[in-house]
């Protein structure tokens, strides 16, 4: 179906997390909990709609905490939504991470058998997050929270995890993340490259048109889907000092080791995109929001300055593969709101010392499937799409030890053999977070 393509957002509709970009820094905790019983879970949904935040986004996140919910499709069941409803959400959402593990590349070790308990299970109903510039003002928002599912029988908190963002955006791997994000129309939120054109409202909060002018199917009734979004949650567990000691083996000088870390990211440590600054680290570039996404491949389209299959390239090819094939890289983006857990292993330590670290990676967007389910099989943990079927992502790809990574360099290229790896999933869900209009509908399901 072909609509107009002017929007006019409801943000009081909207959750806040949605749009808002997070404070930096923040810290937050996710909360997951249990509906053991139907109309307690209704009472849960009334007493968040006072909790859960919502309106336009904010030119200043500083000052902002706030709390935002998501349900599995578990939850919407134990909320005893509607058959009809329910078979209306994307038929991922409906069949769960867990079950899409081999789709993912979640196999071995990052399969849900051995993933955190309880992870991927069929106790998942109801996701929290609640975050804050400090930790004061995010203890005064999770007693918000707190007060809706305490003291209700029926609703038991099954999972919880704290997390943060350094001042400098850095995390586990030791490089600031969260940079590139999309702009998304009649937000008012700008993209982070102001080479990218505003990506349609459509693509991430569903009733509006997306890229393609249409509108996405949306879960019924509309009140429950308009203004709704879903949400991918994965603890992705970092082995920082299996990555340092890989990086040392291959270099033959610090600079060297920093230079092969660089380019298996696309970006320096400080954020500085190898694009524009190729042959050093740029810090003042790297933390300057106006300059730090001000970029574009098509002049290193052989991966010169940013190899093809760096992290960051490969997540968001740009005008890349605009040439070679008709992938319309505005189909694939997303919002990211990852954060850091665990302690930071302090530098130089090269030995495991055992503690559990890494991100908890939260995509946003109204399309499971084209969106985080596409980035992540047909671009991260596959390389035909770069001409290099044999590389995965060297940071974040389901790597075993014999994976490479290709750097184009003049004379010859590097390949860096034998990759391990570095990332392990710990578990995760696919999230519905209603509007507040549909959280409404859901406290007041009879029946
Ligand atoms: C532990 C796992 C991960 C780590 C350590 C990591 C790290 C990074 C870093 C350092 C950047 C560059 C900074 C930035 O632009 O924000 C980045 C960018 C990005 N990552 Fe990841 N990432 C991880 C997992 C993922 C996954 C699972 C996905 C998607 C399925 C993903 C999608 C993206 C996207 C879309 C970008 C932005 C690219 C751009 O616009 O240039 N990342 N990531």
């Amino acid at each position: 179906m072909n609509v107009a393509t002017d929007v006019s957002l409801e943000f009081d509709d909207i959750q806040s997390g949605v749009l808002n970009a997070r404070p930096s820094p923040y810290v937050g905790t996710y909360l997951l909990l249990r509906i053991d019983d139907r109309v307690a879970g209704r009472e849960l949904a009334r007493r968040l709609q006072a909790v859960v935040d919502r309106g336009r986004p904010s030119s200043d996140p500083a000052p902002d905490a706030w709390i935002t919910v998501a349900f599995t499709y578990q939850g919407l069941k134990a909320l005893g939504v509607p058959q009809g409803s329910l078979d209306s959400f994307a038929p991922e959402f409906r069949q769960g991470m867990a079950a899409r593990a081999a789709e993912l590349g979640d196999v071995g070790e990052n399969g849900p058998v051995n993933w955190e308990r309880p992870l991927g299970g069929p106790n998942v109903h109801v996701a929290l997050a609640a975050l804050s510039p400090d930790s004061t003002r995010l203890e005064a928002v999770l007693e918000r929270a707190r007060r809706a599912y305490q003291e209700l029988p029926g609703v038991e908190l099954i999972w919880r995890q704290d997390c943060y963002q350094l001042p400098t955006g850095r995390t586990s791997l030791g490089f600031k993340d969260g940079i590139g994000q999309p702009g998304v129309e009649g937000s008012g939120v700008p993209a982070s490259n102001p080479g990218e054109r505003p990506i349609k409202a459509g693509e991430f909060i569903l009733g509006y048109p997306d890229e393609t002018g249409s509108l996405l199917p949306m879960p019924t009734p509309e009140v429950l889907g308009r203004n709704g979004t879903y949400v991918v949650f994965r603890k992705l567990h970092t082995r920082v000092a299996a990555y340092r000691r890989y990086l040392r083996a291959k270099a033959s000088s610090r600079e060297e080791e920093t230079l092969l870390g660089a380019k298996m990211v696309g970006r320096w440590q400080s954020g500085a995109p190898l694009a524009l600054s190729p042959e050093r680290d740029d810090p003042e570039l790297g933390t300057d929001p106006n300059r730090n996404n001000d970029f574009l491949y098509h002049d290193d389209l052989r991966g010169f300055k940013c190899p093809a299959g760096a992290h960051a390239r490969r997540a968001n090819p740009r005008d890349a593969l605009e040439n070679e094939m008709s992938v319309d890289v505005r189909l694939h983006r997303m919002i990211r709101r990852g954060t850091s857990y665990g302690p930071v292993l302090p530098e130089g330590v090269l030995d495991d010392d055992g503690v559990d670290r890494g991100i908890i990676f939260v995509f946003v967007g109204a399309h499971l499937k084209r969106q985080f389910e596409f980035v992540k099989t047909q671009w991260l943990n596959d390389g035909i799409f770069i001409g290099a079927p044999a590389e995965k992502d060297p940071l974040v790809g389901p790597n075993d030890g014999s994976g490479m990574f290709t750097i184009p360099q003049r004379p010859i290229r590097r390949r860096l053999q034998s990759l391990p790896p570095f990332v392990v999933t710990r578990g995760g869900e696919y999230c519905f977070a209603p509007g507040l209009g549909g959280l409404g509908w859901l406290a007041d399901l009879r029946t």
